[in-house]
């Protein structure tokens, strides 16, 4: 007879947030929402139960999964604030605006003849937020997208957010179906992957956590 397998829940951020600048105008990432929609779809495969935080993506969320549409990072972090405690793990797979502006006009601003200079503060970071946060059998996991140094970096993010796993990318990854990706967990080396589909990383992903956890 096979044991029982242990459901988790699983809570996952996709998209990026949009912080407005006028009622019109907003910065934003470039995300396309593939990774965490692919994650949620693995999740749920596996058989665990999934809430989708998502952010601005233009894809079909898998029906089994408990969607909160935000638009903002404002707006995620709430979300995650509210859903935390639930949960069993965290991925934080979306690009959260590292800054919003200032000051936010409740009018569109008009167009003049001279320069424009923009005024942008922190968002709240929510992984870190989260590290402080957790209980000891949470897991994080966190994603870092960069073009130089991509291991170095990821792994100080790794201990700086007080995270259990971190999966690093580069640019060329952004809204593609196949690319390259390592991931690591904590005291554990880096794992590289190459030319390897979203779907397929998001399965690794998922049991990955799950070892982690413990079956
Ligand atoms: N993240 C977050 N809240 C933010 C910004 C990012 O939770 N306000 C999460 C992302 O979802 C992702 C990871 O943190 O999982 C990426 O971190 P990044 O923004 O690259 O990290 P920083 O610590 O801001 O590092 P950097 O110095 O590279 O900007």
């Amino acid at each position: 007879m096979h044991a029982m397998k242990k459901t988790r829940n699983i809570l996952i951020t996709a998209g990026g947030t949009r912080e407005y600048i006028d009622p019109v105008r907003f910065i934003s990432n470039a995300s396309s929402g593939k990774m965490g929609y692919a994650l949620s779809r693995a999740a749920i495969k596996a058989g665990h139960s999934v809430t989708l935080i998502s952010a601005n993506v233009s894809l079909k969320a898998p029906k089994e999964a408990k969607v909160i549409d935000v638009v903002t990072s404002d707006e995620m972090f709430k979300a995650v604030k509210a859903e935390f405690e639930k949960c069993d793990c965290l991925i934080m797979a979306a690009a959260v605006s590292d800054y919003k502006p200032a000051v936010s006009s409740n009018t569109k601003i008009k167009k003049e003849q001279s320069v424009l200079s923009l005024h942008l503060k922190p968002t709240q970071d929510i992984l870190k937020w989260a590290g402080r946060n957790k209980r000891a059998n949470q897991i994080l996991v966190g994603f870092a997208l960069e073009d130089t140094h991509l291991l170095e970096n990821a792994e100080k993010k790794l201990k700086r957010k007080k995270l259990d796993m971190v999966v690093a990318n580069e640019p060329a990854a952004i809204g593609a179906d196949c690319s390259t990706l390592h991931i690591k967990t904590k005291n554990e080396n880096w794992l590289t992957f190459e030319n390897i589909t979203k779907a397929a990383s998001a399965k690794l992903i998922i049991q990955d956590i799950i070892d982690i956890q413990g079956k």
